[in-house]
């Protein structure tokens, strides 16, 4: 953890693009241009580390002056990606921290993208100071979850991928953002699709919030008010930034 630090970068690496900008980790907001990328098909770890430093250097952010927060689609459990549900299968098991602090020739923090986010959202945005268990979901190219408990973070959840009974698919196949582009739905047609999502985390888990992030949250009056839901549901107040903003906070607050 560094002290007295109050601007961080983060980057958020997801499976369709790559975002990263410098953030004011007061007011948990960024304090520079938002510079994205695509993240490079078939997302292998040579080429998306050549889109991290593309971004970096687009920021102008190549010197170790500030810390660099990374947040990573998978899995992260001591620096190493354990799982690719929308990446290459080379990151299972891949000791990515080190493969980027070696690429990048700096020190860096690293942990799952929906953590950062959930992070960011307990920290500067709608999770901030809720009792009790708050779940913010990630509608992205899957579907990623943190669970945040008076504020603290229980790593990993990796709720995107419970299934449906006789279903055999898993829960970001069906409802992810990316379903309902691909399959160009309506909007009711797909939050028809999250009624059914959100009404199973809320049988399993009896949350007190959700909040809802990922780049369709700044459209959440298109859906959220098609849910019917005994739990609260707000969009994440950084909406798709709240990753960025969770990245670069990685450097003052202990994620894991
Ligand atoms: C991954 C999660 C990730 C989520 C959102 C899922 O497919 O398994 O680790 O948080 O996508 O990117």
């Amino acid at each position: 953890m560094t002290e007295n630090v109050t601007r961080a970068v983060g980057v958020d690496i997801g499976g369709t693009g790559i975002k990263g900008a410098v953030v004011d980790l007061e007011a948990g907001a960024l304090v520079s241009e938002r510079v994205k990328v695509a993240t490079p098909s078939g997302a292998e770890p040579d080429d998306v580390l050549t889109a991290v430093r593309q971004v970096l250097a687009t920021l102008e952010v190549n010197d170790t002056d500030m810390p660099l927060g990374v947040a990573f689609p998978a899995i992260v459990k001591h620096g190493k990606t354990l799982s690719a549900a929308n990446v290459a299968d080379t990151w299972i098991g891949f000791d990515a921290e080190k493969f980027f602090e070696e690429g990048l020739g700096r020190p860096i923090h690293f942990a799952n993208d929906a953590d950062v986010a959930g992070l960011a959202e307990a920290r500067y945005g709608a999770a901030k100071g809720v009792e009790g268990l708050t779940i913010l979901t990630t509608l992205g190219t899957g579907i990623g979850t943190a669970i945040l408990y008076d504020g603290h973070l229980i790593p990993n959840s990796e709720l995107g991928h419970l299934q449906r009974a006789n279903h055999k698919k898993d829960a970001e196949e069906w409802a992810a953002y990316s379903t309902f582009e691909r399959e160009e739905l309506s909007w009711k047609e797909w939050a028809k699709r999250l009624q059914w999502y959100y009404s199973y985390l809320e049988f399993l888990l009896s949350p007190d919030l959700f909040v809802v992030g990922g780049g369709v949250s700044k459209h959440s009056d298109k859906f959220l008010p098609l849910l019917d839901l005994n739990t609260p549901i707000v969009p994440a107040t950084h909406r798709n930034n709240a990753g960025i903003i969770g990245a670069a906070s990685l450097s003052i607050v202990d994620a894991y």
